[in-house]
């Protein structure tokens, strides 16, 4: 397993491409499974997560094809990093995603509705839980069972089927800790193909959902409201191939705006959409980072002088929990006491500990983390335990005195595209080490 080795203090200075965003593309690549003829998606990041489900559409029947990064339109504005997908489904009759695949990937479960609504089938290995948290999947198996989907749990698998055509109906979607991402798009995307309308109330807002729903609308299904709690879906009969390009990844941003704070750089992140991030924005105002737009460019610097804040993780358009690590590690330098309350994933803090490794001095109560800020963070050797953990520490590695080891980074690898490589082009000291 690889590592990274960072040298902390340098300030990064310069101008940062953001790639597409993962969230948005690992649903896409599964809602490609009910379309007939080709789908060419642009600004797909080239990720590990990226890699599993394009297998895993591929043990579906799918054929992937990714062209050269020189044979992007490059006259588009957009991150260049990457030549575009190709995504054909070549074979119907596939109905299963392997336990292989679904444990290394719970994003997995996005080929449920897909295969339900398309194949009349579906058997997906149960996702277990994770680092995160428990993260069950039973709003995704309701929404689909109040569409007519019926289920059993065999072997550790999720089996579904359909007698005949899935029904539209009207639902409630949410669950105790709020709207559910992928559920809804999971339930939207099969809803797009069942017969007669389904309003889907208590839906998520993410800007996932609604890029998904834009994939959806240009293969030619009848969606409203996308965007809002309350989603209507008219089924139509079949969806057709198209051409879609990938929002911004939201949450690699947010991490780069967070990287030129923490080292008081000043770094100019390209393609990116704020709107995507504005209560990650106002918090990060209030501490105290000068952040300026211009179209689809953000300017972020900041003077290092960090006043403490509360922040509550929450539903979008909320504070995103996927940035609470990396806010906390920020929160670890500021001048006093910052409160930090996680409602998504009310135990994700394994960060925490290694951040007190670092010098960090952060308590935990329940679902809240006390954080008392410190004036130096120092190098140490950590490990990387889930992918937006591992992000607060290579922050919190960029600006400690002396050297970090971030042992486990394959989770980085998950879901930051070539950070080594962006990272150091701004001056950060960070260097891969291969295991041997
Ligand atoms: C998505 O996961 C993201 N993953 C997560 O990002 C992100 O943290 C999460 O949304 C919240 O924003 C992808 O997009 C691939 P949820 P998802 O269903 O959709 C509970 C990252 O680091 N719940 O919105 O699986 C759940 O336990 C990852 O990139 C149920 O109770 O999250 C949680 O408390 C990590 N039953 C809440 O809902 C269900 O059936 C919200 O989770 C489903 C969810």
């Amino acid at each position: 397993m690889d590592s990274f080795l960072i040298r902390g203090g340098n300030r990064l200075k310069g101008t940062i491409e953001i790639s597409g965003s993962k969230n948005s593309a690992l649903p896409i690549l599964a809602a490609c499974l009910m379309a007939e003829g080709k789908t060419t998606l642009k600004g797909v990041p080239r990720l590990s997560d990226i890699d599993s489900m394009s297998k895993l559409i591929g043990e579906l029947g799918c054929h992937v094809y990714r062209h050269d990064p020189d044979e992007v339109d490059r006259s588009v504005d957009g991150p260049v990093l990457d030549g575009p997908l190709d995504i054909t489904v070549t074979d119907e009759s596939l109905c299963e995603a392997r336990y292989d695949i679904v444990k290394t990937m719970r994003a997995s479960i996005c080929v449920l509705g897909p295969l339900l609504a398309k194949r009349g089938k579906a058997i997906v290995s149960i996702p277990g839980g994770c680092a995160i948290g428990d993260r069950p999947v039973d709003l995704h198996v309701r929404g689909l069972q109040k569409l007519g989907a019926q289920f059993r749990t065999e072997n550790g698998n999720i089996v579904g089927e359909v007698r005949g055509r899935l029904k539209g109906c009207h639902m409630y979607l949410g669950g105790a800790q709020g709207p559910t991402v992928l559920g809804t798009i999971n339930v939207m995307c099969a809803a797009a193909l069942a017969e007669g309308e389904t309003v889907l109330v208590g839906a998520a807002c993410e800007p996932e959902v609604l890029d998904c729903a834009e994939l959806l609308i240009k293969m030619g299904a009848k969606i409203k409201g996308h965007g809002t709690p309350e989603i209507r879906i008219e089924g139509v009969d079949k969806l057709t191939g198209c051409e879609h390009r990938i929002i911004p990844d939201r949450i690699e941003c947010g991490t780069f705006m967070i990287a030129a704070a923490i080292t008081n750089g000043e770094l100019e992140l390209r393609h990116c959409n704020l709107d995507h991030l504005i209560a990650v924005t106002d918090r990060l105002e209030e501490v105290g980072v000068h952040i300026e737009r211009q179209n689809g460019t953000v300017f972020v610097s900041s003077s290092r002088r960090l006043t403490p804040v509360e922040m509550t993780t929450q539903p979008y358009p909320g504070f995103p929990t996927d940035l609470q690590a990396q806010l906390m590690a920020l929160l670890c330098l500021a001048d006093g006491i910052s409160v930090v309350t996680e409602r998504i994933f009310p135990d994700r803090f394994l960060h925490v500990g290694e951040l007190n490794r670092m010098g960090g001095r952060v308590r935990k109560e329940g679902a809240t983390a006390i954080v008392q800020g410190v004036k130096e963070m120092q190098g140490a050797s950590v490990m990387a335990s889930d992918l937006r953990a591992s992000a607060g520490l290579v922050l919190a590695g960029l600006v400690a005195k002396g050297t970090t080891r971030i042992d486990r980074i394959y989770h980085i690898d998950r879901g930051y595209e070539k950070i080594e490589q962006k990272l150091s082009a701004v001056g950060a000291q960070i260097e891969r080490v291969k295991e041997k």
